[in-house]
């Protein structure tokens, strides 16, 4: 997969050969975990209120779209305990070839399942990072309401899925304000305040990570 300049097809990009050459391409891991290292780092950004943490592997992680696993690695070698969910089977099952890398007392467990519609309890995660992923879950749908729909209930079920205080980073691509604004106020919405960093300010499009917190303070208009 040469790099491009265009943003990859989901899922045309994640299958057969695809998902093969994705796991297998050293710029792709290393775009992929400083990403994710980045993310990590703005769990705990100031802005969301300083929490001191020295060792993660007391903490449990979940990674939304992990692909064929960079993301998850990344976590992984910061200590985390890490559940990785794709929808994938091509992809993910490039991750779990990766599970004998890590040590036995560190959970990482992988999980085929929709960002959409997660198997998990309420309660049950510190916190939650997207990387390059949470773009695709309004593949398919058409219209506005469905759109909307779908970001909305998701965010919520995040929420539950949070433990009280949690934080969640997502870094995605919106296309324009307007999209941009969608995803974020889908969180807002939702029992989450948090504001949103542009790699590239003067960019209306591009990398963005949305950075969260379940309640919390709030920042004003994002
Ligand atoms: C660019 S890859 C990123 C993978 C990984 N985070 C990494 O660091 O390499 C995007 C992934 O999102 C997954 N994806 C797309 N829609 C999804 C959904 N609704 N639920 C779960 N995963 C999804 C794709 O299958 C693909 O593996």
């Amino acid at each position: 997969m040469p790099r491009k300049k265009t943003l990859p097809k989901f899922p045309y990009d994640y299958i057969g050969e695809r998902a093969q050459e994705y796991g297998t391409l050293d710029w792709m891991e290393k775009n992929q975990k400083k990403t994710t290292r980045q993310c990590v780092e703005y769990l705990f950004d100031s802005k969301l209120g300083s929490i001191e943490i020295e060792d993660f592997s007391n903490y449990l992680i979940l990674d939304l779209g992990c692909g064929t696993g960079f993301s998850s690695e990344a976590l992984l070698d910061l200590n985390f305990n890490v559940v990785g969910i794709d929808i994938l089977f091509d992809m993910i099952e490039k991750a779990n070839a990766k599970k004998t890398d890590f040590s036995s007392i560190q959970i990482f467990e992988l999980i085929l399942a929709s960002i959409t519609q997660l198997p998990f309890q309420p309660n049950s995660f510190d916190f939650i990072v997207s990387i390059s992923a949470y773009n695709f879950i309004t593949y398919k749908k058409k219209t506005m309401g469905e759109v909307n729909h779908i970001l909305n209930e998701t965010a919520a079920y995040l929420s539950k899925l949070l433990k009280d205080n949690g934080r969640i980073v997502i870094e995605f691509y919106p296309n324009t304000i307007k999209e941009l604004n969608l995803f974020t106020s889908s969180f807002t919405n939702n029992n989450f305040n948090g504001f949103y960093i542009k790699q590239n300010p003067t960019q209306k499009s591009g990398q963005t990570f949305l950075l969260l917190k379940k309640g919390g303070i709030n920042y004003g208009e994002m």
